[in-house]
């Protein structure tokens, strides 16, 4: 908030830098509707919310927080926050995130219109992070035509294969 407060001082929102044009359809504030679905073969399917925020500063990547929450008590659940950045002139993407798991990750996919596809490129975690641990992720978000936002996480741990984890659309706020 400090930094932010120094950053409105020269009056509005910093211009958008062109670099990260073809991310644009991601900027915004989304809350999930309907809930989110979580999965997978070792658990019960669950639903939650989140709220995400993505944003820019003028620098050439966006800023990112994803916030969930536990459908009825409302309860703070995954959270992650980072970056996506974009390699000039290329539809070439790379999404760094930090998880409140103690998981750090880097994916790198493409950009095709309105849908980024990633593939984790390295994972690296605490020393005492819960098992299984996660060997691979992927992500598709994708802004729909009915001006939603959809977001589907896939994952490998040390005991399932590539199976689909989370599916969730956002609308926006
Ligand atoms: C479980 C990874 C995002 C909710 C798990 C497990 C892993 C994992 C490895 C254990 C799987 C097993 O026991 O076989 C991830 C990764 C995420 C992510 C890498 C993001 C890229 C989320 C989000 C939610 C969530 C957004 C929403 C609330 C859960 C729940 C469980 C679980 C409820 C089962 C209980 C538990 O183990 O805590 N996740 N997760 N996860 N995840 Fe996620």
């Amino acid at each position: 908030p400090y930094l932010n407060s120094l950053l409105s001082q020269d009056c509005e929102t910093p211009q958008l830098n062109p670099v990260i044009e073809p991310l644009s359809w991601m900027l915004g504030t989304w809350l999930s509707d309907p809930p989110g679905d979580g999965d997978y073969p070792t658990m019960k399917p669950f639903q939650y919310l989140e709220e995400v925020h993505i944003s820019h500063v003028g620098q050439p990547m966006l800023n990112f927080s994803f916030n969930a929450f536990h459908p009825d008590t409302r309860k703070p659940m995954h959270r992650e926050c980072g970056f996506i950045r974009l390699k000039p002139d290329t539809n070439k993407v790379a999404f760094i995130s930090a998880q409140n798991t103690g998981l750090v990750e880097v994916e790198e996919g493409e950009v095709n219109g309105q849908e980024l596809s990633i593939a984790s490129h390295s994972i690296a975690r605490i020393s005492f992070a819960k098992k299984p641990h996660v060997e691979q992720i992927t992500r598709t978000f994708r802004l729909n035509s009915d001006g939603k936002l959809e977001q589907t996480v896939s994952m490998a741990t040390t005991t399932q294969p590539m199976t689909r984890h989370l599916h969730i659309t956002y609308k926006k706020v």
